[in-house]
């Protein structure tokens, strides 16, 4: 089982940004207890993050040739902008789920809609990093 945990823009400033939305915790925490979570599950996981459109569509393509089972993705602003993410994730047919650790719903209206959820089988919302881990566990026990 591979897994691909994906994170768009700002997503490595956590810890710094508005820490009363995303929390004290660091990008780097946040793959500690992934990387973590993943070992006690024998999962082979990687973590990446871009603040580039163009690379996080690329690191998308680059999972289907590395034969990726399931993708965890927090495309940050590009959840409300980008076709091109959605565009790729349905190029490469790899089961997904969207998460993101804010509670999106309850806030700015520019926030409702996502391209990503049209494909993703699920979206997580506002469990904090706790979110990408049950990401995980549902693509491990062949959710889809
Ligand atoms: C986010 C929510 C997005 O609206 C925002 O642009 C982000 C983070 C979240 O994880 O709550 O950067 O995806």
């Amino acid at each position: 089982m591979k897994i691909l945990v994906l994170n768009g823009p700002n997503i490595n400033m956590l810890g710094i940004r508005e820490p009363e939305i995303y929390g004290s915790l660091t990008y780097d925490d946040l793959v500690s207890m992934i990387t973590k979570h993943c070992e006690n599950k024998g999962i082979e996981v990687q973590c990446l993050q871009s603040n580039h459109e163009g690379t996080l569509v690329d690191y998308i393509q680059q999972a289907y040739f590395d034969k990726v089972n399931g993708i965890v993705i927090n495309p940050a602003a590009y959840t409300h902008t980008s076709v091109a993410l959605l565009d790729a994730l349905k190029a490469v047919s790899i089961p997904t789920v969207e998460v993101h650790i804010s509670k999106v719903d309850e806030r700015e209206s520019f926030r409702q809609l996502s391209y990503v959820s049209y494909y993703a089988s699920r979206t997580i919302i506002g469990k904090g990093f706790e979110g990408y881990l049950e990401a995980i566990d549902f693509l491990a026990d062949g959710g889809n």
